[in-house]
């Protein structure tokens, strides 16, 4: 993920139908290198319900992860607010049990369904009202699912996203268990080595 320092339109400025074609040059967007794309694989696998179930990837983006999901036999619900990427995700996971809707992460047009996972991905940092956000993403879990948080602070010289204690002091109030797992580590899953703060969280509500 790279840092947005510049762009032009949209909350934190970022114009993501602009975006769109170019998103996945970035190694950990398209997940293009085999190596970057076990890495990814492999989290997913520990962070997603054991037996396939539905998952709701909020701000899909060109829905890379949502076909790993797919690939580990889970359904694939994506919404994403740029119709660009939500072209090119339907694109990638053509003939996949999946279905990609343009559509508002923070209040997502799924009606009555209820989801095992809700994975969201370098989304939430863009979302105005984290807290009331993250109760409505609780309230769209079945009983005994679980929240995929994937988020990070980018860049030293004005840097943008969510740190890791700020985005776990929001869920403490709502799940029995937040799990935190740190990311920047791993220069598997970036393409190489990153000096900023890179994690996911795993949060099961009450
Ligand atoms: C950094 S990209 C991440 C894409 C994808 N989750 C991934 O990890 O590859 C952020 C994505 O969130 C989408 N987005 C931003 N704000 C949104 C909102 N309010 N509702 C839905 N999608 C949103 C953008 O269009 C973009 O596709």
């Amino acid at each position: 993920m790279t840092t947005h320092d510049g762009d032009r339109t949209g909350t934190h400025g970022v114009d993501w139908d602009a975006r769109a074609a170019s998103f996945d040059e970035e190694p950990d967007h398209g997940l293009r290198d085999p190596g970057v794309r076990a890495a990814w694989a492999g989290r997913l696998r520990t962070w997603l319900p054991g037996p396939p179930g539905d998952v709701l990837d909020l701000g899909c983006g060109t829905g890379s992860l949502a076909l790993l999901a797919a690939e580990q036999g889970h359904r694939v619900t994506g919404i994403d607010r740029s119709p660009a990427m939500v072209a090119l995700a339907r694109e990638k996971l053509a003939g996949r049990d999946a279905v990609f809707l343009v559509g508002d992460a923070a209040a997502p047009p799924i009606g009555a369904a209820r989801f095992d996972a809700v994975l969201v991905r370098h989304v939430l940092w863009t979302l105005p009202e984290p807290a009331r956000v993250l109760r409505h993403w609780r309230g769209l879990l079945r009983p005994g699912g679980r929240l995929v948080l994937v988020e990070g602070v980018w860049g030293t010289v004005s840097p943008v996203g969510i740190p890791a204690d700020l985005l776990t002091a929001l869920l403490a109030p709502l799940a029995r268990e937040v799990r935190l797992e740190r990311l920047s580590q791993d220069a598997a899953l970036w393409g190489g080595d990153v000096r900023d703060e890179r994690y996911a969280v795993v949060a099961v509500p009450d």
